[in-house]
């Protein structure tokens, strides 16, 4: 059965509720609901969630700032941490843009990445002496929502290529599927049953073993703050960013290609490709400029997000594929 729910991106910026008016009603029926209001945010909230803090006591913290990797340069200038830590997709917090205070809830030590499918050995390896074991580098990406906005960050992290070779996968192997964490406990966004929990996303061998799909683990020079999606998450620039899936526990081989979270709520909108056209329109608002998040301004929407030099060739000969949708 084909549930609709209403996302963020469902419905034109100008539509949308404000974001303070949003946060300021949830936080009074939340605090309503807990029979005091006064409880709501701790004083210490805001430095918690700015992403300052995101250092302090990960064991990791020594390996930043990772030398920069001058191959992947920007069109425009990096985006304050200040905007990109306080304006999220992370629907385990909330399916609105203010979750950076929601998010610092999630413990991400210790934390375990499962490796499984078709590989020559499953494992679960630890997050730390999986980030020692590669060679971290921060690149500067441009990050483009199907919504429509974008931003440009400085990520710390290491080539997706070097972790498939670390796992190992068999011949056979055609996709790669990564899973986000579960545990409604600490995610409340979980408890809303009609999404289909937990947040999954696809890549094929060929696009995760492409030179710019990266895995992250720092942001801004650091370990990455929570509402980034820390302990691991992908940056996959050429793509909306709904593929670069968040904090990571499962990576699996496979050679079966399952729907993906947006997919499974609606293919028709959220394909599985899902790159970055402004030709190609999503069913309900253009593609063809881009809000970007540090000037407000609107910008020409490039294909393939501007990386089309690195990517284009993985989809030669794909024609009959929805590539961009
Ligand atoms: N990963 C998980 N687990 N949950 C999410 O809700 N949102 C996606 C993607 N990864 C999402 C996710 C979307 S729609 C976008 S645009 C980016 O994360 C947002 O990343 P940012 O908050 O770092 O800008």
């Amino acid at each position: 059965m084909h549930i609709r729910t209403r996302r963020g991106w469902e419905i034109p910026e100008s539509l949308a509720t404000p974001e303070d008016m949003f946060v300021n009603r949830r936080t009074l029926i939340k605090g309503l609901a807990a029979g005091s209001i006064l409880a709501a945010s701790p004083p210490f909230a805001a430095a918690l969630s700015t992403g300052a803090a995101a250092a302090e006591g990960d064991p990791t913290a020594d390996l930043y700032p990772a030398p920069r990797n001058l191959r992947y340069t920007l069109d425009r200038e990096i985006t304050p941490e200040e905007i990109t830590g306080k304006y999220n997709n992370f629907y385990e917090f909330g399916s609105h843009k203010q979750i950076h205070q929601a998010a610092q809830r999630l413990e991400t030590r210790p934390w375990a990445v499962v490796i499984d499918g078709l590989v020559e050995k499953q494992m679960t390896v630890d997050i730390d002496d999986l980030i020692r074991r590669m060679s971290l580098e921060e690149r500067l990406y441009r990050h483009r929502c199907v919504e429509a906005w974008s931003m440009a960050i400085p990520w710390t992290g290491f080539p997706m290529k070097d972790f498939v070779d670390f796992a190992r996968p068999l011949s056979g192997a055609r996709y790669v599927v990564m899973e986000t964490f579960m545990d409604p406990k600490v995610a409340p966004g979980q408890r809303q049953f009609w999404y289909p929990w937990p947040y999954v996303e696809v890549l094929t061998i060929e696009e995760a073993t492409n030179e710019l799909a990266f895995l992250v683990t720092g942001a801004y020079g650091k370990p990455t703050a929570k509402q980034f999606g820390a302990p691991l998450r992908l940056a996959v620039p050429w793509k909306y960013g709904f593929k670069s899936i968040k904090s990571i526990v499962r990576v699996s081989f496979s050679d079966q290609r399952p729907k993906s979270f947006w997919e499974q709520l609606a293919g028709n909108e959220y394909g599985f490709w899902a790159n970055v056209n402004p030709a190609v329109p999503h069913p309900r608002w253009s593609q063809a400029t881009e809000r970007f998040l540090t000037t407000g301004d609107r910008i020409p929407t490039q294909i393939y997000n501007g990386y089309g030099e690195f990517v284009a060739d993985l989809y030669t000969g794909m024609d009959g594929e929805r590539l961009f949708m």
